[in-house]
């Protein structure tokens, strides 16, 4: 389908999964004047199509909304040399996100209203699928004054965060729990006590000691989750985990959840999906991965890759929904920021165009998790907690008048992760060379094509003859 078209789709045969209805059935959706126009399963009469519409035969293939990322860097302003809300964009496409929000760690961070309607400006020049800024919670990300949240909150911020540091004054975050109650918008919190964390670069625990690295143990986050809990006990509003990754924390977020409390919190594809054996270079033995590099500065990450015993409590409490979404913290960054030694190398990992086959390899192929389920806490999990910027954007999954903001793909394609190919600037992957099985292979946003499978192979193809 060409990435020009703009008349009605037709996607059919394809197994519609749709959270907001609830539903998981073989049908036909309709995309029409930018809006799902029909979603029809079952066996009564297919509703009219109009002439000239365009068919996608999807059968094999699930059809869902668009996934939306509560989490991710595109780092515009200041450092476009790792990204840019053009090329993150496109990378999302690639990956199924059709609406991500864009941490406020860029430079200058986004602590003013100014700053937070520029990326609105630039996103709406040069992004190819929804942008949702987040603003900061205090100025400058320094933890010590509370930005102007309102005024961020007027500008477009849908999420607050300091992410990449810990907000972590107790009278700070106290008065941002008052601001969140009062504006309804949530604290993304980098839950990462600095104090624990000195100068720690990897997680506590036997790979961190055979490689000598500076380690720090699972409290450094539960110390976090733990006092936020306490002072949105106090205090109201609504908090937001970012990238949880302890048996422990998800254990607090539990209590706390049956406590009534007002909580939700997000964990990676990594961080489900690879364990600190992969620091020794044992990246996938389970996936049947070939062994990689030795502490591969791909894996320097914050929070740090845990032992399997983290990943499987955070599948664990993603099946059961104590984890609401999925986010992807794609943190792409320059190959000079990964070349030197591990200790030295800047966190984060480019993900966008990885995820969805991680999590189909990782999670739904070998029988942790539900198809479903993994479409929910990409889809209308992370939704509810941005819940006016989602109702704003029309964002109601496959529901008619819904945004046709809409993925297709393929559970079952296999495909080997090859970094020089990422439409990101970032290559930093510790997936290089790996097999995934599960492919987004189309991508509309508003109901036009803004990434398609085989455009892309089309275009590799040519860019190397
Ligand atoms: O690994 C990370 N990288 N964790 C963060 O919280 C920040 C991010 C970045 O900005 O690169």
């Amino acid at each position: 389908m060409a990435s020009d078209y703009r008349g009605p789709i037709l996607i059919s045969g394809g197994r519609v999964i749709d959270p907001w209805q609830n539903l998981d059935a073989t049908g036909d959706v309709l995309l029409q004047d930018g809006r799902v126009a029909w979603t029809h399963v079952g066996a009564d009469s297919t509703p009219d199509i109009p002439a000239g519409t365009q068919r996608l035969d999807a059968a094999g293939m699930i059809v869902a909304p668009g996934f939306i990322d509560l989490h991710c860097h595109l780092r515009e302003p200041g450092q476009e040399h790792k990204e840019t809300i053009e090329s993150g964009t496109r990378a999302a496409a690639r990956g199924g996100f059709t609406t991500v929000c864009a941490m406020p760690n860029t430079e200058p961070p986004l602590d003013t209203a100014e700053r937070v309607s520029y990326v609105v400006d630039r996103a709406r020049e040069s992004a190819c699928v929804h942008v949702l800024p987040i603003g900061t919670i205090t100025v400058g990300r320094a933890g010590r004054e509370l930005a102007d949240l309102s005024t961020l909150a007027m500008a477009g911020a849908a999420l607050l965060s300091d992410d990449g540091t810990a907000v972590a004054n107790d009278d700070v975050m106290r008065a941002a729990f008052l601001e969140s109650a009062r504006l309804g918008l949530p604290l993304s919190q980098h839950s990462e006590d600095p104090e624990i964390i000195g100068n720690a670069v990897a997680h506590e625990g036997e790979a961190a000691r055979k490689l000598g690295l500076p380690s720090a143990p699972a409290e450094a986050e539960t110390s976090i989750v733990e006092r936020d809990l306490r002072l949105l006990a106090e205090a109201g509003g609504h908090l937001h985990v970012a990238h949880v990754s302890t048996a422990g924390a998800a254990e607090l977020l539990r209590d706390a959840r049956e406590r009534g409390l007002s909580v939700t919190s997000e964990v990676t594809p990594h961080h489900l999906t690879l364990t600190d054996r992969a620091l020794l270079g044992e990246r996938g033995p389970q996936y049947g991965w070939p062994n990689g590099p030795v502490a591969d500065t791909s894996l320097r990450v914050n929070p740090p890759i845990r032992s399997k015993e983290h990943v499987n409590a955070m599948v664990d409490a993603l099946r059961e929904g104590v984890i609401d979404a999925i986010a992807t913290d794609h943190a792409p960054h320059s190959a000079q920021d990964k070349a030197g030694a591990f200790v030295d190398a800047a966190p984060g990992i480019s993900v966008f165009e990885t995820s969805f086959g991680l999590l189909m390899t990782g999670l739904v192929h070998t029988g942790q998790l539900d198809l479903p389920t993994l479409i929910e806490r990409l889809t209308l999990g992370p939704a509810k907690i941005i819940s006016s910027a989602a109702d704003a954007l029309g964002l109601r999954g496959l529901t008619p008048g819904a945004a046709a903001d809409v993925v297709v793909l393929d559970p079952d394609r296999a495909w080997t992760v090859r970094a020089d190919n990422f439409l990101s600037r970032g290559r930093n992957t510790p997936l290089e060379g790996c097999a995934l099985r599960g492919m987004v292979t189309h991508t509309f946003v508003g109901g036009v094509p803004v990434y398609t499978a085989e455009e892309q192979s089309v275009a590799h193809g040519a860019a190397r003859s």
